[in-house]
């Protein structure tokens, strides 16, 4: 049997998975349970997991899971297969499954596969904590913070990334108020950040994407603060889908605007954001909107669409890359620091 184990948005409870349904929020808390791989694949697909550190970690531990039944080798190594192609634009997924693969290979399989996958969500606590820590010194007091997405609690095991950021700087009495993007067409920021700061009750005023701009303009943005869902060699970054306007509208102003990340975010493999792959999605989701508050379509049925999940911000617009290990210059990133593996 395993042991049972609570995050914001998953858990192990005799030896089930449960995920937090994350298209649900925040209209309803509902637990889903997740019994097979078919099934996990189905929510990752549909956005009621996400988050690059949480999906790798939910497919972590569904391995874990599937072990304790009596999964075989070759059943969990056609899992991975199957979990691993879930999404393409996170490599935190990709890397806890490599860590999984040699889990699967040792010997008392079982045991040791159960134990990776407990100690990839501990490493994420951890590696959270320390983003916290060393992205809220960046902080200043008084600071009006604008975020994209969601990269709090909800995304991770811990507290986040860049809202684990946002947190500790306002536990330690930095942050005047946060801008929340809506972050359409999925709307992570206008349900899920939202409702995670209201939750810790730090001010925040949620606008749509298309007003940031403004905001900035006014000079009421100090610096602005994402996650990241894959750091190329040369510090590109890949993220939600409007990273990138954000990144040009703070150059254009003159704004701070930081990357907060675990080092496992970043994939050297990757020479430039050109080699990341980038998933695209449903026309649905752009030409209308649906969720547990309704749904409704508004653009014509023969409506031709767009809709990258991801962009790529260019290394040179970003002022640093907030990892668990340190905060990485923009110096260091053009001296090669992402060249190499980190660790
Ligand atoms: O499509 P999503 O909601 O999984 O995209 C999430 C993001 O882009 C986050 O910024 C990123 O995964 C970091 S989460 C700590």
């Amino acid at each position: 049997m395993m042991k049972d184990l609570a995050a914001t948005s998953l858990k192990l409870n005799d030896g089930r998975l449960w995920i937090l349904d994350q298209q649900a929020l925040p209209q309803q808390s509902l637990w889903l349970p997740c019994e097979s791989v078919e099934e996990l694949v189905s929510h990752i697909r549909a956005l009621k997991v996400r988050g690059a550190p949480l999906i790798g970690l939910s497919a972590s531990l569904l391995l874990a899971v599937l072990a304790s039944r009596g999964a075989d080798k070759a059943e969990l190594q056609q899992s991975l297969l199957t979990l691993r192609a879930s999404r393409p634009t996170a490599v935190n997924l990709m890397n806890n499954l490599d860590r999984m693969a040699q889990a699967i290979e040792q010997p008392g399989m079982a045991a040791a596969v159960i134990a990776e996958a407990y100690r990839l969500v501990e490493e994420d606590r951890r590696l959270c904590d320390a983003i916290a820590d060393q992205g809220s010194e960046l902080v200043k007091p008084g600071s009006r913070l604008l975020t994209h997405c969601n990269t709090g609690g909800l995304a991770t095991a811990g507290v986040g990334t860049a809202l684990g950021v946002i947190r500790r700087a306002h536990e330690r009495g930095k942050v005047a108020g946060v801008w929340v993007d809506e972050t359409r067409p999925l709307l992570q920021g206008g349900r899920l950040t939202a409702w995670e700061l209201g939750q810790l009750n730090i001010p925040y005023q949620l606008i749509c994407d298309s007003m940031a701009a403004v905001a900035m303009a006014r000079g009421e943005v100090d610096a602005i603060w994402v996650g990241a869902d894959r750091i190329a060699a040369n510090g590109d970054v890949a993220n939600k889908i409007g990273t990138y306007n954000l990144a040009v509208l703070a150059r254009h102003h003159g704004i701070p605007f930081y990357v907060a990340a675990p080092h496992t975010t970043h994939d050297p493999a990757c020479v430039d954001g050109s080699a990341i792959p980038i998933e695209q999605r449903e026309p649905t989701e752009v030409t209308g909107v649906s969720g547990s508050f309704g749904s409704c379509q508004w653009a014509p049925e023969q409506a031709q669409v767009f809709n990258p999940a991801f962009d790529v911000t260019p290394a040179g617009l970003i002022s640093g890359w907030v990892l668990d290990t340190g905060v990485v210059t923009p110096q260091q990133v053009e001296a090669g620091i992402f060249k190499q593996a980190l660790r």
